[in-house]
C-alpha cells in the first residue's frame, strides 16, 4: 500500500471508506428510534435525493439483532439474488448470489474442499510457516506495522497457497483481486479484472481436470455430489468470490482485532497472560469491529421486519455492525471487552449463506494471534503514530498499525 494516487489497492481504501470514520453513533441513534427505516437509495450512495432514476426500488436498513436474524434466516422471503443485479457482473453466478435449492446444491459441492482434514494442513503447511516468517522479521526489526506487512498480505497469499497458485504470480493476483471489487466505483477497472481473471484460472483449471494435485482447485474440479459436478463457469465463479470473500474481510478482522487490544493494554495483557481467552477474544474483535458490517437482500413479498411493515421487490440492507452493538442484547455495546459472556454475533451471517470459510477465517486469526502473542510479548502502539483509527463504510479496519515491540 503505496501513497501512489494510482495504486489500486490506495484507490479501493479511500472510495470504499467514503470519508467515514465512525458510523456506529448514527447506526445507534437510528435503531433506537426504530429497528428498520425505509431510506433512499439515491443518499445511501451519496447521491443528491432530486436525482432522477427510473425504477428505482424502495429501500430498507435492518438495524436491530432480532431484525437482522429474522433476514437472515428466512432466504425465502430475503433473496439473495441482489447480488445477482449488482455484483454478479464481475463475480459470475457464484454461490452468494443464489437462492434454494440452487445454492444447497452448489455449496454442498464447494464444501467438499473446506474440509477438517484440510484445514489441518492448511494451518500447519500454509499459515503457521507464512506467519512466523513476517512477525520474526518484525521481531528482529523491533517495530513494525501490523496491517501493511502482516493482516494486509497474508490472507491472500493463504488462498494463493490453497489454489496452488505459484508464488510468482502472487503480486499480480493480489492486484486483480483487489480491482475486482472496485467495481463499484469504477466498473471498467472491474470488470477487466474478472475477465483477467477468467482468463488465468482457465489456465490453472485445465490440467487439473486431467491431473488433479494436491489443491483446492483439483477437488474442486473433481467435486462431486449426486452426480452433480461444478462446471467451469461456476468454479471461476467461486474463486472469484474467493478472494473478496477470504483475503479483504479476513485482512480486516484480523487487524480490528489487533485494534481493539492494542488500545486496551489491559486487555492485551490479560490475553498474554491466558491464552485460554484468545478464542473468546477474536469473537469479541468480530462482534465489535466486523470488517463487512453490511450486506443485501431483496424482499420478495410485502412483510414485517422486527414489526415494521416491509414492501416487496425492495433492497434490504442487513447492518451487521448496528445488530452486534444492539443494547437489548449486549451491555455496554460500544465497548471491546473480550471478558463479556459468550453470546452469538452475526458477523458471519446466519441461515443458508452462513459463512463458508468462517473456520477458516478463525483458524488464521488464531494462528497469526498466537505467532504475535509468543513472538512479540512487548509489541504496543508506537507512540509517535498519528491517530490511529478504524474507518470505513463498506468494509472497515485501521490503515495501518504501527508497534514497537523490543
Ligand atoms: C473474519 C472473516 C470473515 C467474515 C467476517 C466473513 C463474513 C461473511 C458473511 C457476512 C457472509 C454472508 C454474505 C451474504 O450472505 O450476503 C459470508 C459468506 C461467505 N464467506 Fe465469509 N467471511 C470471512 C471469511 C471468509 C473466508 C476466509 C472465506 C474463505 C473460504 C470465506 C468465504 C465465504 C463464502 C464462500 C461465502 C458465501 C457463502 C454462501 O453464499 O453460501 N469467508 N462471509
Amino acid at each position: 500500500m503505496s501513497a501512489d494516487p494510482l495504486d489500486p489497492f490506495e484507490a479501493f481504501e479511500e472510495a470504499q471508506a467514503q470519508g467515514v470514520r465512525d458510523p456506529y453513533p448514527e447506526w445507534a441513534e437510528m435503531r433506537r428510534r426504530a429497528p428498520v427505516h425505509e431510506v433512499d437509495l439515491r443518499e445511501e450512495f451519496g447521491l443528491d435525493p432530486d436525482t432522477e432514476i427510473p425504477d428505482l426500488p424502495r429501500s430498507y436498513v435492518v438495524l436491530s439483532y432480532d431484525g437482522v436474524t429474522q433476514v437472515l434466516r428466512d432466504a425465502d422471503t430475503f433473496s439473495s439474488s441482489f447480488y445477482s443485479d449488482t455484483m454478479g457482473a464481475v463475480m459470475g453466478h457464484s454461490i452468494l448470489e443464489m437462492d434454494e435449492p440452487e445454492h444447497h446444491l452448489y455449496r454442498g459441492l464447494i464444501q467438499q474442499a473446506f474440509t477438517r482434514k484440510a484445514l489441518e494442513r492448511w494451518q500447519d503447511e500454509l499459515v503457521r510457516p507464512m506467519v512466523e516468517a513476517i512477525v520474526d522479521e518484525i521481531a528482529d526489526r523491533g517495530r513494525g506495522d501490523l496491517v501493511r506487512e502482516l493482516t494486509f498480505p497474508f490472507p491472500v497469499r493463504v488462498i494463493a497457497g490453497m489454489l496452488g497458485l505459484p508464488a510468482a504470480d502472487l503480486p499480480q493476483f493480489h492486484r486483480w483481486a483487489v480491482e475486482l471489487i472496485s467495481v463499484g466505483f469504477d466498473f471498467d477497472v472491474g470488470m477487466a479484472a474478472s475477465q483477467k481473471l477468467r482468463e488465468y484460472f482457465a489456465e490453472q483449471l485445465a490440467p487439473r481436470r486431467d491431473e488433479p494435485r494436491d489443491d483446492l482447485i483439483s477437488v474442486l474440479a473433481q467435486a462431486d455430489l449426486e452426480g452433480h459436478r461444478l462446471d467451469d463457469e461456476a468454479i471461476f465463479a467461486f474463486l472469484r468470490l474467493l478472494l473478496p470473500a477470504g483475503a479483504e474481510t479476513t485482512y480486516r478482522s484480523s487487524s480490528n482485532l489487533l485494534f481493539g487490544l492494542l488500545t486496551n493494554p489491559d486487555q492485551l495483557a490479560a490475553v498474554l497472560a491466558d491464552r485460554s481467552l484468545l478464542p473468546q477474544a477474536i469473537d469479541e474483535g468480530l462482534r465489535w469491529e466486523p470488517p463487512l458490517p453490511s450486506i443485501a437482500r431483496w424482499s420478495t413479498a410485502d412483510t414485517e421486519v422486527d414489526g415494521v411493515p416491509m414492501a416487496a421487490r425492495s433492497v434490504v440492507n442487513v447492518n451487521m455492525g448496528a445488530a452486534n452493538r444492539d443494547e437489548k442484547r449486549w451491555d455496554r455495546p460500544e465497548e471491546f471487552d473480550i471478558s463479556r459472556p459468550p453470546l452469538q454475533h452475526v458477523s458471519f451471517a446466519l441461515g443458508p449463506h452462513t459463512c463458508l470459510g468462517m473456520h477458516l477465517a478463525r483458524m488464521e486469526t488464531t494462528v497469526a494471534m498466537e505467532t504475535i502473542l509468543d513472538r512479540l510479548p512487548k509489541m504496543r502502539l508506537d507512540p509517535a503514530a498519528d491517530d490511529v483509527h478504524i474507518r470505513g463504510r463498506a468494509f472497515r479496519s485501521p490503515r495501518s498499525l504501527p508497534v514497537l515491540c523490543d
